[in-house]
């Protein structure tokens, strides 16, 4: 039987020719941009799977528009672009893709660290602008990473995986989290309050849920070290992105790493014109090794949910019994 899937955007080829492959009809912009909805909600029209982007919200409206769709699978750990019960409601699988960009997404949580704390993008802008006329024993004075403390806010896959590469820094790592384990031999588990205001560089790992919503705001910034710095590879609303910024402005923390953003792509203005924050287009996962594990295992679970089979990991299992 062949099945129609609508791809929400240009993806890595991989998933193409699985999903080929098995004989489906596969749709799909040739534009990497956002796509407009009336059009996507024509695109699901006849469609029996989904293979989505985490950028593109699949609403209740978007999945009415497609009466056929079995599956929706997302290309991305989160999917919080996704209304899960709206979707359990008609039947509708969703599947995600954790496990395969966990250690990608830790080295570029690493990479955000390292460039904030000692002013790698400032350093970078200066030698391009010609701006590099002296070497100084004061120049672009930094803070150091290595015997500090690391605070990892949420310790699932990924906030372990940060954790990890803290040993090699002969850092202190505390983490916390709903569902945190009580003991690892990575760190020691402490409450948020101890987090904030112990850690030199706190690391945020939670899911977007409602209950991570604005987690940091004003009172938790001033909690924190004037000397810290704040590192989000997670979700953008998960800071409270106004706080933040008058946080960083009065010098309440020493500065701020950021790969995603409360309205994204919007990014507050006020946050281009900091020097002391480095900014990246969420692009923690974005290795082309990775995101073509990531682009087979979305293929892969949509074609299993298509033909009965086990998916590698689906957000809303009751739908399958
Ligand atoms: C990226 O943000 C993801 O959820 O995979």
């Amino acid at each position: 039987m062949s099945f129609l899937v609508h791809i929400t955007r240009p993806v890595p080829e991989v998933a193409l020719e699985i999903l080929q492959a098995a004989g489906c009809r596969v749709t799909m912009p040739t534009e990497p941009g956002l796509p407009d909805p009336s059009e996507l909600r024509e695109a699901v029209r006849e469609a029996d799977g989904l293979l989505s982007i985490l950028t593109e919200p699949v609403t209740m409206e978007l999945l009415e528009a497609a009466p056929r769709l079995k599956v929706v699978s997302n290309m991305a750990v989160g999917f919080d672009n996704i209304d899960v019960v709206a979707a359990t409601a008609r039947g509708i699988a969703v599947c995600n893709t954790p496990g395969v960009l966990t250690e990608t997404t830790a080295d570029f949580t690493w990479a955000l660290l390292m460039a904030v704390a000692r002013r790698l993008v400032e350093g970078d802008a200066m030698v391009r602008a010609g701006e590099f006329h002296w070497w100084g024993p004061k120049l672009l004075m930094g803070s150091d990473i290595h015997g500090k403390i690391l605070g990892v806010v949420g310790f699932g896959k990924i906030g372990q995986a940060v954790a990890r590469r803290a040993r090699g820094f002969a850092m202190e790592v505390l983490y916390c989290g709903e569902t945190a384990p009580h003991r690892s031999p990575l760190g020691r588990k402490v409450s948020f309050e101890e987090l904030l205001e112990r850690a030199d560089f706190v690391s945020l790992h939670v899911p977007y849920r409602p209950s991570t919503h604005h987690l940091i705001t004003g009172n938790e910034l001033r909690r924190m070290k004037r000397s810290a710095f704040l590192i989000n590879t997670a979700r953008g609303a998960v800071v409270k992105e106004d706080d933040l910024v008058t946080a960083l402005t009065a010098g309440e923390i020493a500065g701020a790493a950021l790969d995603v953003f409360e309205r994204e792509p919007e990014v507050h203005p006020n946050l281009l014109s900091l020097d002391q924050v480095v900014l990246a287009p969420h692009a923690a996962s974005a290795s082309l090794e990775t995101r073509s594990l990531m682009a087979r295992m979305a293929a892969e679970n949509l074609l299993a949910c298509l033909t009965g089979d086990r998916p590698h990991s689906i957000v809303n299992p009751e739908v399958l019994s």
